[in-house]
């Protein structure tokens, strides 16, 4: 089963020039804390953007091409699904845009943490989807230099 973890400004904004817009210690921890000894799945940029590999995780990521680093490589996206759309395994999507996009359809669960700020310079957006075909509930609500957040768990009905 595959679940996103995604912070996300108020317009969807998820990045810029191949960084993150929104810098929340609570944030970096609820992921390292949700995502810790999981596989986590990303797209080729999202990997060029981390400093190595996350550790205590299956560093997977989608790529057309082969290079060092990642636990696996995936270059066939319909595959991986086969492989486990079925399976009781939670593996995080962890972005960016092209991959949330992809793997939306396929995802049970969402962790959002949804920033209370726009960014008119984001780069790279969530996907559009309908709330209603998912239960919301609030895990927390907090605020951080000046940003205000909640995190926010979407299951699909
Ligand atoms: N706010 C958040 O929670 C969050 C989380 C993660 C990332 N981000 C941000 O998102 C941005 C990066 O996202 P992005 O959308 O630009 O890029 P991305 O989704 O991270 O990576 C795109 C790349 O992944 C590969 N790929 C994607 N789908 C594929 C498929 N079906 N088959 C084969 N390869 C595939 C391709 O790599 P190749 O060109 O190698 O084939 C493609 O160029 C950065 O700014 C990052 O900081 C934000």
């Amino acid at each position: 089963m595959f679940t996103i973890i995604a912070a996300i400004g108020k317009n969807n904004e998820l990045g810029k020039n191949n960084e993150l817009i929104f810098h929340l210690k609570e944030d970096m921890k609820f992921f390292r804390e949700k995502t810790d000894g999981h596989k986590i799945v990303m797209g080729h940029k999202t990997w060029d953007s981390l400093p190595g590999k996350l550790k205590n995780r299956e560093n997977i990521v989608i790529s057309r091409h082969d290079f060092p680093g990642p636990d696996r490589i995936i270059h066939d996206f319909n595959q991986f699904i086969d492989e486990y759309k079925d399976s009781d395994e939670e593996i995080f999507v962890i972005g960016g845009g092209t991959v949330y996009h992809q793997f939306l359809p396929y995802a049970k669960t969402l962790y959002l943490t949804e920033v209370k700020k726009t960014d008119s310079s984001a780069t790279t957006f969530f996907p559009e989807f309908d709330k209603s075909d998912y239960k919301k509930e609030i895990i927390k609500k907090g605020s951080e230099d000046d940003l205000s957040y909640t995190f926010a768990k979407y299951t699909k009905i």
